[in-house]
């Protein structure tokens, strides 16, 4: 009898929200971290200018995308005019400009698949890693800073999935696992989908900004203080989207035939992106279009065995969701 109401009570997991929402709050970055953040990168500015005057520094990734945990370090994009200089001189230098200063630990890692130069800052206790000419990222971070300001939901759900994902070892590219980034496209994809919808697309409205980056043009509706109501007919709380995104994931996601694709709101063919099957390291098991650049599919970096660790994940969360008696403990326990 007792399993009978403790079932009928978990039909409704209005309960669960409190606590999801105080994981959520305890994750955020304060607004000292964020002070802190910019006078590093004035700081970084100012350094650089001296040396190249035309030159800018942007923050991009989870520092820039708001979806960016306490205390995590900064991702930082150089722009500059390189003429023939190649980029492994160009970060050797930067490094050399850096070095000079107060900062610590600075190091350029030429050979990474992204090259960067790292550096510690010792007043804030910031750490940096700095690229060079990367002005797509920079432009997909707007992207999903403004899909954050639609709707508090997506960010509530990303930090919650970001956390399970960090607890669970499944954020780990380099094991075949998503990144952060895919991970946000995730959440942003499910409630484009959700009905009545909780985002809306904004590469479909109409274009409020535009720019050309490496021969992509990267266009979209970005007044998103005119959006704040878009999703308020549905009245989801984020207990039921946390449960129906890994659900979804778990159980009803096509990953045989299905791509998809924040850039349209929907879901693609496989055959459509002629992703149907592996060419070089590529294997398609799970497909997440990038916003810009659509020849690239961010799952790319998973393969057969971490597709099923993938897959066991999605359905071990739903499967607590839904029946363990404290899941806010068991979701994130650490793998
Ligand atoms: P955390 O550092 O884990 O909190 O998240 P993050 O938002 O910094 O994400 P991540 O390190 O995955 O990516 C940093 C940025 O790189 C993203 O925000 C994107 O702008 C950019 N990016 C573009 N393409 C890719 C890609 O294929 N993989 C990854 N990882 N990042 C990409
Ligand atoms: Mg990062």
């Amino acid at each position: 009898r007792t399993y009978k109401r403790f079932m009928q009570c978990r039909l409704d997991i209005g309960w669960l929200c409190n606590p999801l929402l105080a994981i959520y709050e305890s994750l955020i970055p304060t607004e000292e971290e964020k002070v802190k953040q910019k006078q590093l990168l004035a700081l970084l500015e100012k350094l650089v200018n001296k040396e190249w005057p035309e030159a800018r520094l942007y923050i991009y990734g989870s520092c820039g995308n708001s979806f960016g945990v306490r205390n995590s370090d900064i991702d930082v994009c150089l722009e500059i005019q390189s003429g023939d200089i190649d980029k492994s001189e160009l970060l050797l230098k930067l490094a050399d400009i850096l070095q000079s200063d107060n900062l610590q630990d600075v190091k350029a890692l030429t050979r990474a698949r992204v090259p960067i130069v790292k550096l510690m800052d010792p007043v804030t206790g910031i750490s940096c890693d700095i690229c060079v000419n990367n002005m797509l990222a920079v432009v997909n971070t707007k992207l999903l800073r403004d899909y954050a300001q639609i709707d508090v939901r997506l960010r509530q759900l990303a930090y919650i999935v970001k956390h399970w994902a960090k607890s669970r070892a499944v954020n780990e590219t380099y094991q075949g696992t998503l990144s952060s980034y895919a991970y946000v496209l995730m959440c942003i994809h499910f409630l484009q989908q959700r009905r009545p919808p909780i985002l809306p697309c904004l590469q479909e409205l109409d274009t409020t900004y535009s720019v050309i980056v490496d021969d992509v043009r990267c266009a979209y509706f970005d007044q998103v203080e005119k959006l704040i109501n878009f999703g308020t007919r549905n009245k989801e709380n984020i207990a039921q989207l946390v449960w129906s995104f890994f659900h979804y994931w778990a159980y009803q996601h096509d990953y045989t035939n299905t791509v998809i694709s924040v850039r349209t709101g929907h879901l693609l063919s496989k055959q459509s992106k002629d992703w149907t099957r592996r060419i070089g390291n590529d294997r398609h098991l799970i497909c997440i279009e990038d916003p810009f650049d659509t020849s690239h599919d961010l799952g790319r970096v998973v393969d057969k065995f971490s597709i099923r660790v993938l897959r066991e994940e999605f359905e071990r969360a739903a499967h607590i969701m839904q029946h363990d008696p404290n899941p806010c403990a068991t979701l994130f326990e650490p793998f």
